[in-house]
C-alpha cells in the first residue's frame, strides 16, 4: 500500500488492517471464539506467564477486539487502547485499577448519571474519598488537590449541561500532585477533541454513542499509555469487572468508526443550525451549545475543539411542564436516552439519565429540572427544525 497521509478519516478506515494479511478480505474478519488452541502445552504456559505473545482467552484479548483497540489508540493519539462491554465497563475497569482505599478521586460536578452514581455512591463505600468540584474554573482544582489525590476525572462537554473543562489547564494542575487525569471524551469524540494532546493521561468513551453511531450496540473504549492500558486490561477488566466486549460488537464499532468523520461533520453542522433556531425562539429561555457566541465558554470551545458537536441542552420559558409538553408533541424526534445516533433523540435529564443525582445534588451541580437534552441526528436538518418548531409553544402562548 502507498504511504497514507495523516488524515483522520483515512486512519479511521484503514489503520491497523491489511486485507492481504487476511485472504484479501476488505472487511476485517470477525473472530467469534471464546478460546484459542495452543500449539503445545509449553506455548500455553508461556502465554499465561506473559513470556509469549498471542491470544489465549477472549476475556483478555481477541483479534477483532485488538483491531478496534489499535484504531481508537490511533485516533486518540495514544500508545494503546482497550475495548470493553460498555462505557460503564470502561470507566469502572479504569478506576478499579487506578484507585486504592485511602486515595482521593476529584471529579467534576457534572457527570453522566451512572458515572456519578458509581463514584459518589459506589467507590465511596470502599474507602475512596470522592470530591466533586466545579472544574469549569481550574482554580477550584488547584485549591482542592492534595497529595492523596490519585485521579482527576471529568467530561468535556459534560453530560447533560454542556459545560466544558479546560483540559490543558486542569492537567497541568493535576501533574503537580502526580494525579492521573481521566477524561470522558464521549460527547466530543476524537474527531473534535483529543484530550491526550492537551495533557490528559487516559481517555474513556461510551462507544455506544458516536463511535458506534447507529444505536445498535453497547460498548466502551479506553486509550492511554501502553503500561496503563495493560494494567486496566489485566486487572480492571480481566479480574475486577470482566466487562469484555463481544467481538461482534467490536466489529460493529469498527464499522461505525469508518464513517465517524463524515457523521460528525453533519452532526456539527445541523446542531449549529438547530441551536441558532432555538436561541431565536421566544419560548426558549436558554440554549447551551458551544458553537453559539452566547455560550459562556465559546472561546475555550474554539481553542479545544475542532467543531462544536451534535449535542444541545436547552430550557423553555415554561420550565419542565412546557418541556414535557414539547417532547410529547414531537412526531419524528425520538423520546429516548442515549445519543450520537443517526436519529435525533430528546430526553429529560432530571427524570431520566441524571435521576441518580438527588434533587439537591442536581441543583448544586447545575442540572436544572427544566433542562432538556437534544442529540441532533443525521436526518435532513429541515425535518429536525420542522418537528421542533411545531412542538415548541407558539410565540403568542409563550408571551402570554
Ligand atoms: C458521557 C457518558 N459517559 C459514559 C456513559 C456510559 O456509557 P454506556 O451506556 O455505554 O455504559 C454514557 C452513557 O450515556 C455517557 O453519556
Amino acid at each position: 500500500m502507498t504511504r497514507l497521509t495523516d488524515d483522520f478519516a483515512t486512519r479511521a478506515i484503514h489503520h491497523g488492517y491489511d486485507p492481504q494479511q487476511n485472504q484479501g478480505a476488505l472487511t476485517p474478519p470477525l473472530h467469534m471464539t471464546s478460546t484459542f488452541v495452543f500449539e503445545t502445552a509449553e506455548a500455553g504456559g508461556e502465554m499465561f506467564a506473559g513470556e509469549r505473545q498471542g491470544h489465549f482467552y477472549s476475556r483478555i484479548s481477541n483479534p477483532t477486539n485488538d483491531l478496534l483497540e489499535q484504531r481508537i489508540a490511533c485516533l486518540e493519539g495514544a500508545e494503546a487502547g482497550l475495548a470493553l462491554a460498555s462505557g460503564m465497563g470502561g470507566i469502572t475497569s479504569t478506576l478499579w485499577t487506578l484507585l486504592s482505599p485511602g486515595d482521593e478521586l476529584i471529579i467534576d460536578k457534572t457527570l453522566y448519571g451512572c458515572t456519578f452514581a458509581f463514584m459518589q455512591h459506589g467507590l465511596s463505600k470502599f474507602g475512596i474519598t470522592v470530591t466533586p468540584i466545579d472544574m469549569t474554573d481550574p482554580a477550584n482544582l488547584a485549591r482542592a488537590i492534595s497529595e492523596n489525590t490519585r485521579v482527576v476525572y471529568f467530561e468535556t462537554p459534560a453530560n447533560p449541561n454542556m459545560r466544558l473543562v479546560d483540559i490543558a489547564a486542569v492537567s497541568a494542575i493535576a501533574k503537580t500532585s502526580g494525579a492521573t487525569v481521566v477524561v470522558d471524551n464521549t460527547y466530543a469524540t476524537p474527531f473534535l477533541t483529543r484530550p491526550l494532546e492537551h495533557g490528559a493521561d487516559i481517555v474513556v468513551h461510551s462507544a455506544t454513542k458516536y463511535l458506534g453511531g447507529h444505536g445498535d450496540l453497547v460498548a466502551g473504549l479506553v486509550a492511554g499509555s501502553a503500561e496503563m492500558i495493560q494494567q486496566i486490561r489485566l486487572f480492571g477488566m480481566k479480574d475486577m469487572t470482566g466487562a469484555v466486549i463481544s467481538p461482534f460488537n467490536a466489529m460493529l464499532v469498527l464499522r461505525g468508526i469508518k464513517t465517524l468523520a463524515l457523521r460528525m461533520e453533519r452532526h456539527c453542522q445541523s446542531a449549529m443550525t438547530v441551536a441558532q433556531m432555538l436561541e431565536a425562539h421566544p419560548a426558549v429561555r436558554e440554549v447551551h451549545y458551544p458553537g453559539l457566541t452566547s455560550f459562556a465558554q465559546h472561546d475555550l470551545a474554539k481553542r479545544q475543539m475542532d467543531g462544536f458537536g451534535g449535542m444541545i441542552a436547552f430550557e423553555l420559558e415554561g420550565g419542565i411542564a412546557a418541556g414535557r409538553a414539547m417532547m410529547n408533541a414531537l412526531t419524528m424526534i425520538g423520546r429516548a436516552v442515549s445519543l450520537g445516533d443517526a436519529e435525533t433523540l430528546i430526553q429529560h435529564p432530571a427524570s431520566m439519565t441524571h435521576s441518580t443525582y438527588s434533587p439537591e445534588e442536581r441543583a448544586e451541580h447545575g442540572i436544572s429540572d427544566g433542562l432538556i437534552r437534544l442529540s441532533i441526528g443525521l436526518e435532513g436538518v429541515e425535518d429536525i427544525l420542522a418537528d421542533l418548531s411545531s412542538a415548541l409553544p407558539a410565540p403568542q402562548t409563550a408571551a402570554a
